[in-house]
């Protein structure tokens, strides 16, 4: 039975067990119709509703929202609720959100557990709250916090929503029993629909939520419906609400989204690790304390683990002691830790030259300079320090694993976590899968990255792995636009339509010229003979254009300043080699630009997933949204391409390759 109806001392305690969050699915909607009805057959004075498990309600069941909604609906749920001659109370704990909110709005009172947090979540699947949360919730609280809290998804702790009116009481011990003493002999208040609002200026928010959408559809939506509360009669607000939550649901973006939601958890669990245990660590070590190895740092120590950070000598490693520092204080100012957390943190951490102190470790990481040579001998001088059993992972973002662990005992042992920079702010890690690596080697990798908090992607070995193979052939493509007739603004202003939050030349100049050169001149000798090799980016580096921190790179910067301004000489030294190539420039409108740069990135995926480097569409799509920027709202370029119909991005594919003959592999899924 996902619902219940139990009675007791003049109350009935309505019940939903429907693990794993108590989603609302169509079998808790019918068992609840049928609780209200039951309730107000037994005579009771007063029905509580709880849940069984971790959370009251988390919602409505995302995996249903492909399908046509099947009655009861919520929306009839809720004003059955609200309306019955026995009043409700809903005792809650853990996330209320979505559809369990919006349930709670419609009972009579409502009571938490210390440490519930509530919020209204669905703009984060492209939707806005379709049962009454946008109407109910402004009446309840004030038209701003509601506009805010549906506007941004942001969930609130219980403490605040009780300072805000959003709940009657913050109630200990067992969530039925204590809303029973409390319900003693209260009178039922109005219901919440009934209540009145006023209105509120939310032209900031407005401003707010419009600069952060770049693209996004829902939040803007949301603010116009929340608007209706104090505008118009309750009934008309939900009849808006209503069509336009059906609206999105049916729409790209929130398909995008939900895709998104449930690829971030599926690539969790690859098939390569079913059956295999995770060892426990409690201690890690990392080499190197540069900007990559301090983030790691921090990420681990901010999620309790002890760190053993290791440098070459004593200078480094005081130095890289205080930028861990400055990233657990920065936390701390940006709201991420308490002051005492951070002091925690920093006692689990030891700063040292000398390997013996890292003898105790689980698990190593090394995050020196990417050269073979230099973290061969890390790795040698790991294994001789650490237990023969300590797992080794490498922070490399394109070396084989296999070759830096070249001739150290027990390899098996061996495997590369790619953390993305910064590391204790990026979501994502490849966890970089060698020939031979044990199962129990890879499922320690994923249980760390889940405990620090990030999203784990299982790569094989390739040039890049995932995401910078995809971010090589990216650019590489929109080198051959440049040459082709484009300029870098325009590519740029192309990608940031689309949703890019910068696009691929901005983004070198944020990031510096130099590691991309590396990365050319690294991959030069395996280039297949006959692909088409445009110079201008070398030409910029090597005329000391080392991007934005030199104040020039593919633009200038004023002094001090990080605003591209075009750059003639640039644009001289792309216009050069055009005629060098023999090339006569053309004109790319905006759409082509886009249709060719995301071709190639499907492109390159569909290879991927293919030669089974990615186990999944969705482990290309995760890698590119949490650790490129692909915009979620188009689910990561393999969910794009779906959505936008393989054959058009075949098309697209065709135009590329006939652009730059002999450069470009097609993948099976893209060939004609
Ligand atoms: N519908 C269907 N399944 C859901 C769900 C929902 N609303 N919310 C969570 N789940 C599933 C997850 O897919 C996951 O399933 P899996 O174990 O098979 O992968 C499981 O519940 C646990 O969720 P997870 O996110 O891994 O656990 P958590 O403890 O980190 O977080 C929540 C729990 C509820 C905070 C989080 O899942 C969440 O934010 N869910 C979405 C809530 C939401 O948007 N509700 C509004 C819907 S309109």
């Amino acid at each position: 039975m996902v619902v219940a109806v139990e009675r007791g001392e003049g109350v009935a305690i309505v019940r939903i067990d429907n693990p794993p969050v108590n989603a609302t699915s169509h079998a808790v909607r019918e068992g609840l119709m049928a609780a209200v009805r039951a309730v107000e057959a037994e005579g009771v004075h007063a029905a509580i509703l709880v849940c069984a498990g971790r959370t009251f309600v988390a919602g409505g069941d995302i995996a249903e929202f492909d399908r046509p909604p099947e009655p009861p609906l919520l929306p009839d749920l809720c004003d059955a609720i609200e309306a019955s001659p026995v009043p409700w109370c809903a005792a809650m704990h853990g996330t209320v959100l979505g559809g369990g909110l919006e349930l709670a709005l419609a009972c009579a009172w409502r009571v938490a557990a210390p440490g519930t947090r509530f919020g209204l979540p669905e703009v984060r699947l492209g939707l806005i709250p379709g049962a009454g949360g946008t109407q109910r919730l402004p009446r309840l609280v004030g038209l701003d916090r509601a506009a805010r809290m549906i506007a941004t998804g942001a969930m609130v702790g219980a403490a605040e929503f009780l300072a805000w009116g959003g709940i009657d009481a913050l109630l200990d011990g067992k969530p039925e029993t204590a809303a029973r003493d409390w319900l003693a002999g209260r009178a039922r208040p109005q219901v919440v629909s009934a209540r009145s609002v006023a209105g509120a200026d939310l032209a900031a928010l407005g401003r707010e939520v419009a600069r952060k959408a770049q693209g996004e559809i829902a939040p803007g939506r949301a603010l116009e419906v929340v608007g209706l509360a104090a505008e118009r009669p309750f009934a008309e607000g939900l009849r808006r609400e209503r069509e336009v939550f059906l609206e999105l649901k049916g729409g790209r973006q929130s398909r995008a989204l939900r895709h998104a939601f449930f690829a971030e958890r599926a690539v969790a669990r690859p098939e390569a690790i079913a059956g295999a245990r995770p060892r426990p660590v409690e201690t890690v070590a990392i080499v190197g304390g540069g900007l990559m190895g301090s983030g790691i740092a921090t990420a681990c120590l901010a999620a309790g683990l002890s760190v053993v950070l290791l440098e070459r000598e004593e200078a480094a490693a005081s130095a890289a002691s205080g930028r861990v520092g400055g990233l657990l204080d920065a936390m701390v100012g940006r709201g991420k830790a308490t002051a005492d957390d951070a002091a925690a943190a920093r006692s689990r951490l030891v700063v040292a030259s000398d390997y013996a102190a890292a003898a105790g470790a689980d698990l190593a990481i090394e995050a020196v300079f990417e050269d073979l040579d230099v973290k061969r001998e890390v790795f040698g001088r790991l294994a001789a320090a650490l237990a023969p059993d300590a797992i080794l992972a490498t922070n490399t973002s394109y070396l084989d694993p296999a070759r830096i662990a070249a001739g150290i005992a027990a390899p098996e042992r061996v495997l590369g976590l790619h953390f993305f920079s910064p590391a204790h702010v990026m979501r994502l890690v490849e966890v970089v899968r060698p020939d031979g690596v044990a199962p129990e080697a890879l499922a320690t990798g994923f249980a760390l990255a889940r405990r620090l908090g990030k999203v784990p992607v299982l790569a094989g070995v390739c040039d890049g792995f995932i995401g910078n193979r995809i971010l090589t052939a990216y650019r590489r493509q929109a080198d051959y636009l440049l040459a082709d007739g484009c300029l870098p603004h325009e590519v740029d202003a192309a990608m940031r339509g689309f949703g890019m939050p910068m696009g691929p030349y901005e983004l070198q100049d944020m990031t510096g010229l130099g590691i991309a050169y590396a990365s050319r001149r690294h991959r030069a000798p395996s280039r297949p003979t006959g692909e088409r090799v445009v110079p201008i980016a070398d030409r910029l580096y090597e005329a000391g254009r080392l991007g934005r921190s030199a104040g020039r790179g593919w633009y200038r910067y004023a002094e001090g300043s990080r605003t591209p301004e075009r750059d003639e000489d640039v644009e001289a030294v792309v216009r050069a080699w055009s005629v060098e190539e023999g090339r006569a420039r053309q004109a790319f409108a905006p759409d082509e630009i886009v249709a060719r740069l995301l071709a190639v990135m499907v492109n390159e995926g569909a290879l991927i997933v293919e030669e089974g480097i990615a186990e999944t569409d969705a482990a290309v799509d995760v890698v590119e949204m949490l650790g490129y920027g692909f915009p979620r709202w188009r689910g990561g370029p393999m969910h794009w391409a779906e959505a936008e119909g393989i054959d058009r991005v075949a098309d697209a594919m065709a135009r590329v390759a006939g652009q730059s003959p002999g450069s470009w592999v097609l993948s099976r899924r893209l060939r004609r």
